[in-house]
């Protein structure tokens, strides 16, 4: 790991802590004492409090979905502070969610997710030493790359600045508005996780991706639901593009991912979407190409392996798109 966590005082491995605490379950593999928190993975009791965290830190009550399909133990690290209470004071998730395609090379890759520490235990390095030992779990589960998405810019410079983490995927933004005074003959249709998968391999074969497995597909699929949208294709004479697609206020939709097939005009695909979900204003995530200056690239994901050399620098026109972010 980088020299950012040298401040995180390691008081002992894999020993009982100086004030031994009850719950902790001194079978866990790696379990790891930092200042005056021990990390370790999760307990199956401890949903609700880990809910009650992301409810404190997100500010939102959605975490049932994202629990129901990936909360285990073998999942969630927490910081556990030792001389308070048993409930955790920080969490963060890692899982498998598919693979990194490069050209030549498919690397198996693990996701960190919902890393979130309490307002009150902040600064103390528990984020740090909960994403150090997720790497290692993302690792012995046989998936040496991990990847994760910032939830802003600042935390960017927070896993920058704390954790071996680098900048890797782009998104190009577009804002649309008043999409009906486009015209379309492309049609929208609701479809299924397995079908958008289908299409999504073929849309992004041979472009630097994530590979999603059927689960985040399937998590994405609820999501859209759950915020008034879907997946969708669109059919056009171009041939099928997909969206995903969520409503995030009363005059504005999401298209978190959306995936042109050569040739579409996304004005076009945009109208299309209007047609079922119509909205003053779109906002549309797709992926960035490096030769055009006129559009707006952002960073949207990190990457960080022990083996670098399973992911060279491409020099690529492709940027590399990590796909929905999971929020
Ligand atoms: C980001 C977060 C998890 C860090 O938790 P933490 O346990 O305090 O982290 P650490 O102790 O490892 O590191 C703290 C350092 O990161 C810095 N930091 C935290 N959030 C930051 C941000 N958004 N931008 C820049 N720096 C940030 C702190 O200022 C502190 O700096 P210092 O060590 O120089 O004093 C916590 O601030 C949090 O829960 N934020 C809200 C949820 C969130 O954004 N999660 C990330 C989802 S991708």
């Amino acid at each position: 790991m980088q020299s950012g966590h040298r401040h995180i005082r390691r008081i002992n491995i894999n020993a009982t802590p100086p004030n031994a605490i009850p719950c902790v379950n001194f079978k866990d593999v790696n379990s790891l004492v930092y200042e005056e928190a021990l990390i370790r993975t999760a307990h199956h009791d401890e949903r609700d409090a880990l809910m009650d965290i992301w409810k404190q830190v997100f500010g939102s009550d959605d975490a049932k979905l994202f629990f129901d399909l990936y909360f285990s133990p073998q999942t969630c690290v927490v910081a556990q502070a030792v001389n308070s209470p048993a409930a955790p004071a920080a969490m963060g998730f890692v899982f498998p969610v598919g693979s990194l395609e490069l050209p030549g090379n498919s690397v198996a890759c693990s996701m960190i997710f919902a890393l979130a520490t309490l307002p009150e235990h902040r600064k103390r390095g528990y984020a740090a030493a909960i994403v150090e030992k997720l790497i290692a779990m993302g690792n012995e589960t046989g998936r040496p790359v991990t990847v994760l998405c910032p939830s802003s810019d600042g935390v960017f410079e927070y896993y920058k600045a704390k954790t071996p983490f680098r900048e890797m995927f782009y998104i190009n933004t577009q804002v649309h508005q008043n999409p009906k005074c486009a015209t379309s003959d492309s049609i929208a249709f609701p479809i299924s996780p397995q079908e958008y998968n289908q299409h999504r391999c073929t849309l992004l074969a041979g472009k630097p991706h994530i590979k999603m497995d059927l689960r985040a597909i399937e998590y994405q699929y609820r999501i859209c639901q759950e915020f008034g949208g879907a997946l969708l294709k669109i059919q056009s004479k171009c041939g099928i593009s997909l969206a995903a697609v969520e409503i995030t206020s009363s005059d504005t939709a999401l298209a978190k991912e959306l995936l042109p097939c050569p040739g579409a005009d996304t004005e076009e695909l945009v109208a299309a979407i209007y047609k079922l979900y119509p909205k003053n204003k779109f906002i549309t995530r797709q992926p960035a190409v490096k030769t055009d200056d006129s559009v707006n690239i952002t960073r949207f994901g990190m990457i960080y392996s022990s083996r670098p050399e399973l992911y060279p620098d491409l020099g690529q026109i492709c940027l590399p798109w990590y796909g929905f972010a999971f929020d």
